[in-house]
């Protein structure tokens, strides 16, 4: 019998350089992705897993992530006195329940190991959920539900992999397999950050998504430096693979890395071509202008 997944932490401490100007004031993680920001997105995915309690790792400037999972009153007082029903009741929907989320600062944007390690008070002696935030993955089964039901079955800790072209492979943590447990899930054997071109263990890139034990705080706490002088997770899940199993879920849907532009851009499209009202008018005119493209070329 497993412990449930009760508690996720959603590391929101980076900087965004790669959205510059944009992210100054603005958080990349409060980029709209059609009508909801970013977050949004990824806090639907992990309420959808039965998460109760979700952990925001904060920097300076990210105050306006908090006021978006909060009440509004005036907006809300203003909504009610023109009857716009439609609209308070997504609010509301969309509002997490009072208590269940914690938010944290990460002082020094040390790197995605020590944003981890900061919420180690709040998630305490249990097994945890992560969702990189600028990671959204649109799937018909919430990715993290997907991963819950194979933690369920396996236990230990469990990570979200996809492919990826071999040629992109250095781009990204790649896994090594080793048994395979069932069609998707399969045991890791190893895994590596950007491996140099040509010696990829696999073309399996780590997604985002983590099931991990309580013990990796302890590792973590080490905050010995990595990769780019940051500390890194992925270190410490190395680490942690010396006396835990690791489980490898291959999900079913397909992520969109949102914390770069052209990742950023499809999701864009990808949802709102998922809206008839939208599709309507998009579809048309990215015909237009695909055709324009090619006859310039
Ligand atoms: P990224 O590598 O995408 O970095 O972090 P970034 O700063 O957000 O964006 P760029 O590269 O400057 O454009 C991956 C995830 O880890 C979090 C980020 O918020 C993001 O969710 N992170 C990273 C932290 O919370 N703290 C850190 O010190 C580093």
């Amino acid at each position: 019998m497993t412990q449930k997944i009760r508690k996720a932490v959603l590391p929101v401490a980076g900087l965004g350089t790669r959205f510059l100007p944009a992210t100054k004031a603005v958080p990349k993680e409060m980029l709209t992705i059609v009508d909801r920001p970013i977050i949004q997105y990824v806090v639907e995915e992990a309420r959808a897993a039965g998460i109760e309690h979700i952990v925001f790792v904060t920097g300076r400037n990210k105050h306006v992530i908090a006021d978006h999972f909060d009440r509004a009153y005036e907006l809300e007082d203003t909504l009610k006195s023109r009857n716009k029903t439609e609209a308070l009741q997504l609010l509301e929907k969309l509002r997490p329940a009072a208590g269940s989320t914690s938010f944290t600062r990460q002082q020094d944007p040390l790197g995605l190991g020590h944003a981890i390690w900061c919420a180690r008070d709040i998630i305490g002696p249990e097994p945890f959920a992560i969702l990189l935030p600028d990671v959204i993955i649109k799937s018909e089964t919430s990715c993290l539900k997907q991963m819950v039901d194979v933690y369920s079955e396996n236990g230990g800790n469990v990570i979200a992999v996809e492919e990826v072209p071999e040629d992109q492979t250095h781009q990204y943590g790649i896994v090594e397999l080793s048994d395979k447990l069932s069609d998707r899930a399969s045991k890791i054997a190893g895994m590596v950050e950007k491996p140099a071109p040509g010696t990829a263990p696999s073309n399996l890139m780590i997604t985002g998504r983590y099931i991990l034990q309580p013990e990796i705080f302890s590792l973590l706490s080490r905050q010995e430096k990595g990769a780019g002088g940051e500390i890194q997770l992925t270190d410490s899940m190395l680490a942690l693979m010396e006396t835990q199993s690791f489980t490898s879920l291959k999900f079913e849907g397909r992520s969109y890395d949102c914390g770069s532009k052209a990742g950023f851009l499809s999701a864009n499209i990808a949802y709102a071509l998922e809206q008839p009202d939208l599709a309507a008018e998009l579809v048309p005119f990215l015909h237009d202008m695909i055709n324009k493209r090619e006859a310039a070329e």
